[in-house]
C-alpha cells in the first residue's frame, strides 16, 4: 500500500502576506481524530517534500484544510503559496498528534492556547460536537503579532456561531480570546501575560485557571510552551505523560519553516 494519497486542492484563501489556508479533497476512507496532524507535500525534482502540518478540518467533513505560513525560501511553503485548484497535494496516510481529547482528564473548562499557525488543530478540535459534549465552556485563545495575522476572526465570530449543526453548541460554549502584542487591538499582549495578570479571566469571565476544573492544549513556538508550560505547572497543572494517560494538558510545536 502506498504510503501517501493524492489529493486536489479545491480552493485557496489568502489571509494576508504571510498566512493562507487551503482545502484538499478526501479520501472517504482517510480517518482522523480532531487535533491531529498528517505529512503533507510536493513532488520537488523527482522526490517527496513533506512537512507535518495539522488538519485544521473537522473529521466528519468531506474536505481536508490545512492552514499555513508563506515563508518566502522555504523549501515548501514557498511552493504551496502557489498552489491552485486542481493541484495535486500528497498526504501520509497516518494522522498522529498528542492534541486529541482523550489525553485529557475529564473537565469543566477546555483552553486551546495557539499562537500562530498553532490556532490549526483547535479549528479541528471547535468543529468536533464531542469537544462540546465534554466540556461546558471552550476557550479558543489565538495569540498574534498583528491584527490581519487574526486568520479565521470573521469565520470564529460571525460564521460558526450561526453554522447548521454547530451554532447552537458554539453560542453556548465558545468562548474567543484573539489578542494582539504588535499594535492596538481589544485584547492586547501574549497570552501568558493575559493569564498571569488575569486579563483572560475578566475578559472570558471564568475563574483563574485552576487544575481541579480546567483542562488545557498548547501549540505555539518552542518558547511559548516552555512559558505555558512552567506557568502552567506552577499552578499545578500535570502534562500528559509520554504513556498517554490522559493529563490535565498537553503540548505540540506549532509549524513553521525556515
Ligand atoms: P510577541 O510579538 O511579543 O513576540 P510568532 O509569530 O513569533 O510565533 O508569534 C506569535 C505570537 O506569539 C506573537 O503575538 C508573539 O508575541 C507571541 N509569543 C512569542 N513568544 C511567546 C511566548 N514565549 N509566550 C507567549 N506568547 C509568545
Amino acid at each position: 500500500m502506498v504510503a501517501f494519497a493524492t489529493e486536489h486542492v479545491i480552493d485557496v484563501q489568502h489571509w494576508n502576506d504571510t498566512l493562507f489556508s487551503f482545502r484538499t479533497t478526501r479520501d472517504p476512507g482517510f480517518r482522523f481524530d480532531s487535533g491531529q496532524f498528517v505529512m503533507i507535500g510536493l513532488e520537488t525534482e523527482g522526490r517527496p517534500l513533506m512537512r507535518a502540518y495539522s488538519i485544521a478540518s473537522a473529521s466528519w467533513e468531506e474536505h481536508l484544510e490545512f492552514f499555513s505560513i508563506k515563508v518566502p525560501n522555504g523549501p515548501l511553503t514557498s511552493r504551496l503559496q502557489h498552489l491552485k485548484p486542481g493541484d495535486p497535494l500528497m498526504v501520509t496516510r497516518k494522522p498522529t498528534g498528542t492534541l486529541v481529547l482523550t489525553d485529557l482528564k475529564p473537565g469543566r473548562h477546555l483552553y486551546l492556547l495557539g499562537t500562530g499557525t498553532g490556532l490549526a488543530p483547535f479549528m479541528s478540535i471547535i468543529r468536533d460536537p464531542d469537544t462540546y459534549e465534554r466540556y461546558d465552556r471552550i476557550v479558543l485563545a489565538h495569540g498574534v503579532r498583528h491584527v490581519d495575522d487574526l486568520a479565521y476572526a470573521h469565520y470564529l465570530e460571525h460564521e460558526l456561531p450561526q453554522h447548521e449543526y454547530l451554532g447552537e453548541l458554539v453560542r453556548g460554549k465558545l468562548i474567543y480570546y484573539p489578542t494582539v502584542t504588535r499594535e492596538p487591538f481589544r485584547n492586547r499582549g501574549r497570552i501568558t501575560d493575559a493569564i498571569a495578570d488575569g486579563m483572560m479571566s475578566q475578559v472570558t469571565g471564568l475563574p483563574p485557571l485552576d487544575p481541579s476544573t480546567d483542562r488545557v492544549m498548547l501549540c505555539g513556538s518552542p518558547a511559548m510552551l516552555d512559558d505555558l508550560c512552567a506557568l502552567l505547572d506552577g499552578r499545578g497543572f500535570q502534562a500528559s505523560p509520554r504513556t498517554r494517560e490522559p493529563g490535565d494538558y498537553v503540548i505540540e510545536r506549532a509549524f513553521v519553516e525556515k
